[in-house]
């Protein structure tokens, strides 16, 4: 009886073990992937732009208003309301740039066109 509760309390520390270690790898590899994003020269450039929210708020409506709702309130794609606090810079980039979340088209703005919609979305 003794016995085997104690075998209980060692599987389940080795799950805890196990689930601490795999959260660990996983923040430390979503770190190391927006490591390796903020060298790409495109990102870099990017992040080195002033944006213009203005510009960036016209560049949304005639690119991503359809789905996102004219203010980014959400229609068939998720509202963008605070984006900005759940995804980092180099993550939104990559939202926009990489065509990796389909039915979300792959768009290929210049990095001025960018950084303004970045500066847009940051005041959403
Ligand atoms: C054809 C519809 C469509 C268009 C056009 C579109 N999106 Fe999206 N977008 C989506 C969908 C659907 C998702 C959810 C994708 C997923 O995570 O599976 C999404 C997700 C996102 C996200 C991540 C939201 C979050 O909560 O993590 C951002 C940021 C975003 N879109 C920005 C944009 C911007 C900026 C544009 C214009 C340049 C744009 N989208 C154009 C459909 C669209």
């Amino acid at each position: 009886m003794n016995n085997q509760l104690s075998v209980t309390a060692i599987t389940i520390q080795r799950l805890v073990l196990l689930a601490l270690t795999l959260l660990l790898a996983f923040s430390f590899s979503s770190v190391a992937a927006d490591w390796v994003r903020g060298a790409d020269p495109y990102v870099k450039n990017v992040l080195s732009t002033t944006g213009d929210p203005m510009q960036g708020h016209a560049i949304f409506q005639m690119n991503c208003a359809g789905c996102h709702g004219w203010k980014g309130e959400g229609k068939v794609g998720p509202s963008l309301c605070s984006v900005s606090k759940r995804k980092s810079r180099i993550r939104l980039i990559e939202q926009v740039i990489s065509g990796k979340t389909p039915p979300m088209p792959q768009f290929k703005p210049s990095p001025q066109e960018m950084a303004d919609l970045l500066s847009y979305l940051e005041g959403l």
